[in-house]
C-alpha cells in the first residue's frame, strides 16, 4: 500500500479515512475522488481531489493510471434508506461502481478494500451473536447490493487473484461528516440535537438494539485489515466487526450524563424500523479478532464523551450551537 485511491471520499467514512491515510502515507500518495464538486477545504487543500462518477469506468481507470495507484479503498455507495427510495439507482451506483473498481483493479494489479455492512443480513439471520458465516438473505436493496458485492469480491479474488479484503461495518458514529440516508443515522443526529436543542425525537423504538462503532475505530479497522499478513487470513473478505451494541434508550442515557437537561422522545418511522428489525442485534466478530487482530478502542462512554467534545467544538466554530448545552458536563 504505497499509492492509494479513496472513492466516496466526501462521504462519512471516506472523508475521515482520506485524512488518516494522508497522514500515514504522505499527502501526495492518497488521491481522493467523489461525486461532489464542492468537497470540504481540508480535503481539497491537503492533496489531490477529483470529481468523478463511480459508474464511469474510464474515469476510474484514468485516475488509477495517472497516479500509479496500487490500492483502492472503495467507499462510494448509497446507504439503506436512500437505496430503498431509489432501488434502481442504488443498484447502479453500488454494483456498477464496485464492478468498475474491481475491473480497474484487475487490469492494473491493485488491491481493493470493500465495506459491507450489518445490512447484508436479514430476518432469517440469527440476530444475536450473528456468526461470520451464516444465512444472509437481506430484504433491502442496500442489503442485496452488499451481499452481491461480497460475492463479487470473492469471485474476483478467486478467479483473477485480485487482492480484495472487506468488512461488515455496523452503524458508524462520527462528528466530521453527517451520515446520509441510513437507518443508523439516529445515532449521529442525536448528538447534534442534544447539543443544539437538548432534545431529540428518535425514529426507532427505544429498545432497538444494533451494533455501532465510533469512526476512529472504523478507519483503523480498514487500514489494519489491508495491512494484515495474508497468511493469517482464512476469510479474507466480509469480516464481521463490531464495537458497541446499543439501543436508542441506552445512548440517550449516556448523553444525559453529560447534558442532564437532554430529553428523548420517540416517533417511530415504520419503514426505517422494519429495516432495523431485520438487522443483527449483535454480530460475532471473533474471526476478525483472531485472524488479523481486530480490536476496538472506543467503548460507549468514551465514544459519547469524545463525540460531545469534538462536535461542540465544531458547532461553535460553525456558529450553530444555541442554548444551555454550549457547555456539556464532562
Ligand atoms: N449505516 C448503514 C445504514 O444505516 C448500515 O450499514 O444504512
Amino acid at each position: 500500500m504505497r499509492k492509494v485511491l479513496v472513492t466516496g471520499a466526501t462521504g462519512q467514512i471516506g472523508s475521515e479515512l482520506t485524512m488518516v491515510l494522508r497522514q500515514q502515507l504522505g499527502a501526495k500518495n492518497v488521491v481522493a475522488v467523489g461525486h461532489s464538486r464542492q468537497p470540504d477545504l481540508q480535503l481539497l487543500q491537503s492533496g489531490v481531489y477529483r470529481t468523478l462518477d463511480i459508474r464511469d469506468q474510464v474515469a476510474v481507470q484514468n485516475v488509477v493510471i495517472e497516479h500509479q495507484v496500487d490500492t483502492i479503498f472503495h467507499l462510494a455507495s448509497l446507504l439503506s434508506v436512500v437505496a430503498e427510495q431509489q432501488p434502481q439507482k442504488a443498484w447502479d451506483i453500488n454494483m456498477q461502481g464496485l464492478m468498475n473498481v474491481l475491473e480497474v483493479a484487475r487490469m492494473n494489479h491493485c488491491a481493493v478494500f470493500f465495506p459491507s455492512s450489518i445490512g447484508a443480513f436479514g430476518l432469517q439471520t440469527p440476530a444475536m451473536n450473528t456468526p461470520q458465516d451464516t444465512i444472509q438473505r437481506p430484504d433491502t436493496m442496500y442489503g442485496v447490493t452488499k451481499v452481491a458485492g461480497e460475492l463479487l469480491c470473492d469471485y474476483y479474488h478467486k478467479r483473477y487473484a485480485v487482492e480484495v479484503r472487506g468488512l461488515r461495518y455496523p452503524g458508524l458514529i462520527s462528528f466530521k461528516t453527517q451520515a446520509g440516508g441510513g437507518v443508523t443515522d439516529y445515532a449521529v443526529e442525536i448528538f447534534y440535537a442534544a447539543l443544539q436543542q437538548q432534545a431529540y425525537c428518535c425514529f426507532l423504538r427505544a429498545d432497538t438494539q444494533l451494533d455501532m462503532m465510533y469512526m476512529p475505530d472504523a478507519v483503523n479497522a480498514a487500514i489494519r485489515l489491508m495491512q494484515a499478513d495474508i497468511n493469517q487470513l482464512t476469510h479474507h473478505n466480509a469480516f464481521n466487526i463490531t464495537a458497541i451494541s446499543i439501543t436508542p434508550e441506552q445512548l440517550a442515557a449516556e448523553i444525559k450524563r453529560h447534558i442532564p437537561e437532554f430529553k428523548m422522545s420517540y416517533k417511530i418511522d415504520p419503514a426505517r424500523q422494519a429495516i432495523a428489525d431485520s438487522w443483527p442485534r449483535h454480530m460475532d466478530d471473533s474471526c476478525a479478532r483472531k485472524e488479523w487482530g481486530w480490536r476496538h478502542e472506543y467503548s460507549l462512554s468514551v465514544m459519547v464523551k469524545d463525540m460531545l467534545v469534538k462536535l461542540a467544538d465544531k458547532l461553535s466554530g460553525d456558529d450553530y450551537v444555541t442554548g444551555a448545552s454550549r457547555n456539556p458536563v464532562f
